[in-house]
């Protein structure tokens, strides 16, 4: 879909969207198309009361046919609630709600007057991009697999234009909703992939395809990472046809090349079988998202490099599929990994924490970061904990904590810090070697999964975000159409933004 941008005007054969308060008292543009319909729209607004008194959970809205006067077929009178304290999430919000009003009325050109829509909390250009980034990603739908071509038919043939006096400047700010739009639907589109064709070698390809927008890409496969020593990432891909990759990304947007990196870590295994501790046959093709942590920094590298993200970065992604087979790993194995320490394999099923050992070892290591953020679908136990709302977040570094989840309260995807500590630590220690990859005990389970991953992070500041639950969601959402959500990719450019930029 592209959004056009153009100066104050009409329109003869599209449709208008103008906005009104709670009060349905027209603002903005809105106010001035009134004066040249000669008060017939603020005249058919009174006129209806139900407008007036209705108070809709989601939205409401007026249509307008053919108004005196004025060069429009339809216009749409959008009714907003308090809009002078709203946060740029509730922009995004906004820009969800006119998609699906254009979707349910299959409106096919439209032109959206956002002039005088405004919050005290933010300037014009930025809520009007929010709305915009809002509109784009509700519109996500993939249709790849249908055969006949009228399933196929999508929202994406719609025009949409933004007509404005401050165009030009509205324009700029589009080319970062762009980024960040891209960045998502490369996120979705991986985690929806099934995974007989969304394979480890195919994510590697994908994470290789970010060339093109000027990111240096580094594949390993078995024979390097044997080589290395990598023999935790690699347990897990034993029993797969498929061969198990690393892919590291560099984005070097800093003015000095040689600044220290902060690196993002993600956990991409392209089906879970659970191994030969095997999961249950019911829910298990949920497993198909367990590569969501390495497409959100897939996804989210695309965005940095597009919108040349003055940083730089890592991005490292750990890709196998945890199946059953006959070299597969069995519950007691002993794996050696890339840090040297050794780990006892008593449930094949825990395998993330496995890959992640030796991707968080490895870019400490070689890229010697200012910071790690690892992104994980870890454990089912995030999901007891805090369902599908809050995404898990450890650290060893209350700084690090506290701009992750600033950044999540502004993008709405949000983090909830759980405890680190020694006790915990302890309960993966292991009889025969230095750990264990699962706990001893009964409770904690997203805790101590996170404690194992600490045991790879050799000190560097570090967060780990446990996205089990936030990854996938069984129902629509303001922006994000039930199914891959890209949970993740606008908090961390965000992070990235705010904190981490322009220095
Ligand atoms: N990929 C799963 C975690 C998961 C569960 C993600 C549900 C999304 C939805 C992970 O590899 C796993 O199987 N974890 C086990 C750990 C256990 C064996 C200690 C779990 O959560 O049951
Ligand atoms: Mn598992
Ligand atoms: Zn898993």
């Amino acid at each position: 879909m592209d959004i056009q941008f153009s100066n104050l005007k009409q329109a003869k054969d599209a449709v208008g969207i103008i906005f009104c308060d709670h009060n349905c008292r027209l603002i903005g543009y809105g106010k001035k198309l009134d004066l040249l319909s000669k008060k017939y729209l603020s005249n058919t607004i009174k006129s209806d009361e139900s407008f007036k008194s209705r108070k809709s959970k989601n939205f409401d809205y007026l249509i307008i046919h053919n108004p005196q006067n004025l060069s429009f077929s339809k216009l749409y009178v959008f009714k907003l609630k308090n809009i002078n304290n709203a946060s740029n999430r509730d922009f995004q919000i906004l820009g969800g709600s006119l998609q699906s009003l254009v979707k349910f009325y299959k409106e096919h050109n439209v032109i959206i007057y956002p002039d005088g829509i405004n919050s005290s909390k933010l300037s014009f250009a930025n809520s009007t991009s929010d709305m915009l980034l809002g509109f784009l990603l509700a519109s996500y739908k993939f249709t790849k697999y249908f055969s006949k071509k009228g399933k196929k038919k999508n929202i994406n043939t719609i025009k949409i234009k933004i007509y404005s006096a401050q165009y030009s400047r509205l324009q700029k700010g589009y080319e970062t909703v762009k980024a960040i739009h891209d960045g998502v639907t490369m996120t979705r589109n991986l985690v929806t992939e099934p995974p007989n064709i969304m394979t480890p070698p195919e994510l590697a390809k994908n994470a290789a395809s970010l060339e093109k927008v000027g990111v240096k890409v580094t594949i390993l496969g078995e024979k390097e990472m044997t080589k290395l020593g990598m023999g935790s990432l690699l347990s897990v891909g034993r029993g797969s046809e498929h061969e198990s990759k690393l892919a590291i990304m560099e984005w070097k947007g800093h003015k000095n090349k040689k600044k220290k990196p902060i690196a993002f870590i993600g956990k991409g295994v392209s089906f879970d079988t659970g191994g030969v501790s095997l999961k249950p046959a019911g829910g298990m093709e949920e497993m198909k998202y367990d590569m969501g942590g390495s497409a959100v920094v897939i996804g989210l590298m695309k965005t940095l490099a597009i919108r040349k993200a003055r940083t730089n970065v890592i991005g490292v992604v750990g890709l196998v599929e945890n199946h059953i087979g006959n070299m597969a790993t069995r519950p007691s194995d002993v794996v050696k990994s890339y840090s040297g320490q050794t780990i006892e394999v008593l449930n094949t099923d825990a395998e993330g924490r496995l890959v992640l050992a030796d991707a968080l070892w490895y870019t400490q290591e070689k890229y010697k970061p200012e910071l790690m953020v690892d992104l994980a679908t870890l454990t089912g136990a995030i999901i007891i904990a805090i369902g599908n709302e809050y995404a898990g977040l450890f650290s060893n570094n209350d700084k690090l904590s506290k701009q992750l989840e600033d950044a999540g309260k502004i993008e709405d995807e949000k983090l909830w810090r759980f405890p680190l500590h020694d006790k915990f630590d302890k309960m993966i220690n292991s009889s025969i070697a230095d750990m264990q990859n699962i706990s001893n005990g009964r409770g904690a389970g997203s805790i101590t999964a996170a404690q194992f991953l600490q045991r790879f992070v050799n000190k560097v500041p570090w967060a780990h975000l446990d996205i089990a639950g936030t990854t996938w969601s069984k129902t629509n959402l303001p922006t994000s159409p039930k199914g891959a959500t890209a949970f993740g990719v606008k908090l961390l450019n965000k992070f990235v933004s705010k904190y981490h930029e322009g220095k």
